[in-house]
């Protein structure tokens, strides 16, 4: 167990962060702001990013720190005290996590897919027509390769785990961090500088409400959870990590904002691009990511460099969110069975995510007749995963919470001894926490289920 093996403040962060930062910033909320509307929704995620996603995720922090172990034995040790069955919650959160990471897997292994057709691509006589002409049918079409790319990114999560040099791929991950940053923030410019820039800054930044539905709601929700990695107990493990003068609601606060400055900028980098096309139906897709960014490497100079540094640094940031998860697990599952060893546990918990990866990896191909709500298999899991399960597992949190820690302890843990902020701070959150977001999140999932009967 890592507990308390970090030495700086700041790598602390960096997990928490390098947690929250991946594929769902840059690859999943490009297209939900799509698939609803764009601005109106984008101050509505906002607004429950910084309400619900913030609140919880101080409390996930704090119910860490204190506990000192995973979700799964902190909900054990509450249904004991309490007599009632409240570890049902822990397990939830630990299923969600196993199901999110073959999930997570799977869009990783696309990414994989690209990162090597840009490699190839630099050995291709005419790079440029060769970049312009990756798109997603060779992965839409085999289940197979699908499958194979989630199996590697999942073997090297796992070895790594397994290994114990997390902390040395973290090392080599916070060097590329600048180089991510920089690229980022060049291929926003460039983005930028295409014509469609008033158009997508209107889409983006002029809410239309009309734009809204009765699902919007649990959408924005489901996505503040999933970016923030809540509901699944990881951040609880990471609380249990940090160091005891870490002021956690400050962390929480400082993960949040990061977390949406950097799905923001993806915005601002994928819609341009979008833009250019005719069909307003791309906006909407999962591929979005996949289908634009090739077209902008195509336009600039040495693109296809760019382009392979693109995908090799998202690549880098879902193994790192990857690990978090699969940390997480073995973490739980270690203090579940003390006697099985870290390695063990690892392979148990690769195996079993390996096999469920096959779900989601074949829904295109072998699973394509299996439609429920006009919807493919990988649609659902990530609809009922992520907008219902993953809230619903929240609110869990938010009762073990509450059972677990009293006033006082709640009180020490949040307020700041030199912060005179943080006592009035402290009765904001507790009221958010224990009433706003639950009630958000029971009216956000009514009103989904009444979208889908409708
Ligand atoms: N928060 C991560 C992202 O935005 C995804 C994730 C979810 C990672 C859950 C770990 C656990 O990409």
């Amino acid at each position: 167990m890592r507990r308390g093996s970090w030495a700086s403040r700041f790598s602390f962060y960096l997990l928490a962060v390098g947690s929250a930062c991946g594929l769902g910033n840059i690859w999943r909320f490009p297209h939900v702001v799509g698939e609803n509307g764009g601005g109106a929704f984008l101050l509505l995620y906002i607004f429950l990013a910084f309400t619900v996603g913030l609140s919880i995720l101080v409390a996930e922090l704090i119910m860490g720190r204190s506990g000192e172990h995973g979700i799964l034995k902190i909900s054990r040790l509450v249904s004991v005290q309490q007599k009632k069955p409240f570890y049902w919650f822990g397990r939830l959160s630990l299923l969600i996590s196993v199901v999110i990471l073959a999930y997570y897997s799977v869009i990783s292994g696309w990414v994989l897919h690209y990162l090597t057709q840009f490699l190839v691509g630099l050995f291709n006589e005419d790079r440029l027509t060769y970049i312009s002409s990756i798109d997603m049918t060779a992965l839409k079409n085999s289940g197979s390769l699908q499958f194979a790319l989630a199996s590697v990114h999942l073997l090297l999560c796992g070895l790594v785990v397994a290994r114990g040099v997390v902390e040395r791929f973290e090392k080599i991950f916070t060097r590329m961090l600048p180089i991510l940053v920089i690229l980022f923030i060049i291929l926003v410019m460039r983005s930028f500088s295409l014509d469609t820039t008033s158009d997508v800054l209107r889409f983006l930044f002029y809410p239309d409400f009309s734009k809204l539905n009765l699902s919007s709601l649990g959408r924005a929700i489901g996505h503040v959870f999933f970016t923030l990695s809540l509901g699944m107990g990881i951040m609880v493990t990471y609380g249990s990590y940090f160091k005891d003068n870490e002021h956690l609601p400050s962390v929480g606060f400082r993960v949040t904002v990061i977390d949406t400055i950097v799905s923001i900028m993806a915005l601002l980098l994928i819609f341009p691009i979008a833009f250019l096309s005719e069909s307003n139906h791309y906006f909407t897709d999962p591929a979005l990511l996949f289908g634009s960014l090739p077209r902008l490497f195509v336009k600039i100079p040495y693109g296809e460099f760019f382009g392979l540094l693109f995908f090799l640094c998202l690549w880098l940031a879902a193994v790192n969110a990857s690990i978090g998860l699969m940390e997480a697990l073995v973490a739980n599952l270690k203090d579940k069975y003390s006697k099985v060893s870290r390695n063990q546990a690892t392979l148990l918990a690769t195996i079993g995510v390996l096999f469920i990866t096959i779900i989601p990896a074949y829904s295109g191909t072998l699973f394509s007749k299996l439609k429920v709500f006009n919807q493919s298999v990988i649609e659902n899991l990530d609809s009922v995963l992520i907008n219902y399960l993953l809230p619903i597992a929240g609110l869990g949190l938010i009762i073990i919470f509450f059972k677990s820690l009293n006033d006082t302890d709640r009180r020490g843990k949040f307020i700041d001894a030199k912060g005179k902020n943080s006592q009035a701070m402290y009765h904001h959150w507790v009221w958010v926490l224990k009433w706003f977001s639950p009630a958000l999140i029971i009216l956000a999932i009514a009103l989904q289920l009444i979208n889908l009967i409708k």
